[in-house]
């Protein structure tokens, strides 16, 4: 029995992609547990260079049964883009299956989205995250089922929010509205389309764990993106830490058996918001382009900086992790010297806790050890012992800094450019 939780150690865009397809060789289902179609994760096989944003990136695994869980707010024309997208390809989505829990992200989510970051400038990927989790919350949201069950009353309650949100939209922003009958339309209209795709996915996941399958549970986003544990208010509005994987697939935390910290060999971040490593230098650009840090959701350019080992105890804290996948080692690669943040300075003091505060976070200064670079081409290495003598010491400085051993090392974004330390599925 295997239930293995992957989850973003720093603040997304680690590779959780890459690991996942990796592991989705050996696992039997791979289940989203939260976020949207913010997510972007990209998986290169091949030539083939795939993005998805809501479907599991254990997708272009014939085998693997593929599940969106009930934490995952769903975008049904997004889906149905990404399903046909995938098809065109050849790739089968026949193992695809959504839960009837999922809230939906319906389209005044986006505009109210788009329009209320212009103020509270988190620099969001305006995919309606926000707005349709606060309407989940606020139990004025609609989930997948409540459009396949009484329609009438559907109706009234659909009618009663769409008037809602049009008053903010119009009175409140100036912006235009939605037509009720339009969107209910277009609503049921993709219900139709998904219905072959959906079911009670809590119940695919306990039957698989208990049947003894390997599952792997794929987060998105990462640690300090997480609502309750990130950098707020510069954060997603989910659980993006491993506790999320619970209540987002609705399985008990005896299930899970190990949790696997994907961490970027350097630390990047999209969107506003404090953070200690970051490179304004040539070393800063040179991270960016090697390793072509720009989003895959919004294209919009990554904030790079040095690896911070601050954030990944906290990760390793918060996730209670068990394993690490360390990704793009070989960015590093023509780098004389690199630099670890082991501490942060604070008005004079030394601190090894992550802050609370986005204030405090603000104004620390990282105090860096630094290591030899390798200066040598990593991406064709498969096997630990071959990698050099000072890559081998990063990765070992990063495991004695966490506590946590790694499992997994990736070398480039192909899915034979990772190299196996620990098996994760056997
Ligand atoms: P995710 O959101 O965590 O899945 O990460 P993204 O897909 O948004 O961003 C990671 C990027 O790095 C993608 O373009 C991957 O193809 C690429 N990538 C993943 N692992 C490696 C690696 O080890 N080396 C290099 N050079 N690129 C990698
Ligand atoms: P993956 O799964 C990196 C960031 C946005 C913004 C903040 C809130 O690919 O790692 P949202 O649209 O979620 O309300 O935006 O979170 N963000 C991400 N950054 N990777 C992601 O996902 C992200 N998803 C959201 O840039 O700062
Ligand atoms: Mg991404």
């Amino acid at each position: 029995m295997a239930a293995v939780v992957l989850v973003g150690a720093q603040w997304g865009d680690e590779g959780k992609g890459k690991i996942t397809d990796f592991l989705a060789e050996k696992a039997d289902c791979v289940v989203r547990y939260q976020g949207g179609s913010n997510a972007g994760h990209t998986v290169e096989v091949k030539n083939e260079k795939f993005m998805l944003h809501l479907i599991p990136s254990g997708i272009l695994n014939p085998d693997t049964l593929c599940i969106i869980g009930n934490g995952v707010v769903v975008d049904m024309q997004e889906v149905i883009e990404e399903i046909k997208g995938l098809q065109k390809r050849g790739i089968d989505t026949a193992n695809l299956r959504i839960s009837l829990r999922a809230p939906l992200v319906i389209p005044y989510h986006k505009k109210i989205d788009a329009v209320e970051d212009r103020s509270s400038r988190i620099g969001t990927t305006q995919r309606g995250i926000g707005p349709a989790y606060a309407d989940k919350i606020n139990r004025t949201g609609f989930r997948i089922c409540d459009l396949l069950a009484d329609r009438n009353f559907f109706k009234e309650q659909f009618k009663r929010q769409v008037e809602n949100k049009n008053w903010i939209l119009e009175e409140l922003y100036g912006e235009t509205g939605f037509n009720p009958q339009e969107l209910l339309a277009q609503l049921m209209n993709q219900v139709e389309v998904l219905r072959p795709y959906l079911a009670d996915t809590s119940y695919l996941v306990y039957r698989a764990i208990q049947e003894g399958h390997k599952v792997l549970f794929e987060g998105a986003q990462g640690t300090l993106l997480d609502i309750d544990h990130g950098t707020y208010p510069y954060v997603t509005s989910s659980s993006a830490t491993a506790g999320g994987a619970c209540t987002g697939v609705g399985i008990g935390p005896t299930s899970i058996n190990r949790v696997l910290g994907v961490v970027k060999a350097y630390t990047t971040r999209v969107g506003e918001g404090p953070f200690p490593t970051e490179l304004h230098d040539n070393v800063g650009i040179l991270l960016r382009e090697r390793g072509a840090e720009f989003g895959t959701t919004t294209g919009r350019t990554r904030r790079c900086g040095w690896l911070d080992a601050v954030i990944l105890r906290y990760a390793a804290r918060i996730n209670g992790l068990t394993d690490l996948a360390i990704t793009k080692l070989d960015v590093l690669d023509s780098l004389p010297t690199v630099k670890i943040c082991v501490a942060y300075r604070y008005k004079g003091t030394l601190i090894y806790e992550f802050p609370e505060s986005g204030s405090i976070l603000k104004q620390c200064e990282p105090e860096y050890l630094e290591l030899a670079g390798w200066q040598q081409d990593l991406s064709k290495i498969t096997a630990y012992e071959k990698l050099p003598a000072q890559a081998r010491a990063y990765v070992e400085k990063i495991e004695e800094l966490t506590g946590i051993k790694q499992a997994l090392i990736a070398v480039g974004p192909q899915r034979k450019q990772t190299i196996i330390t620990r098996t994760v599925f056997d």
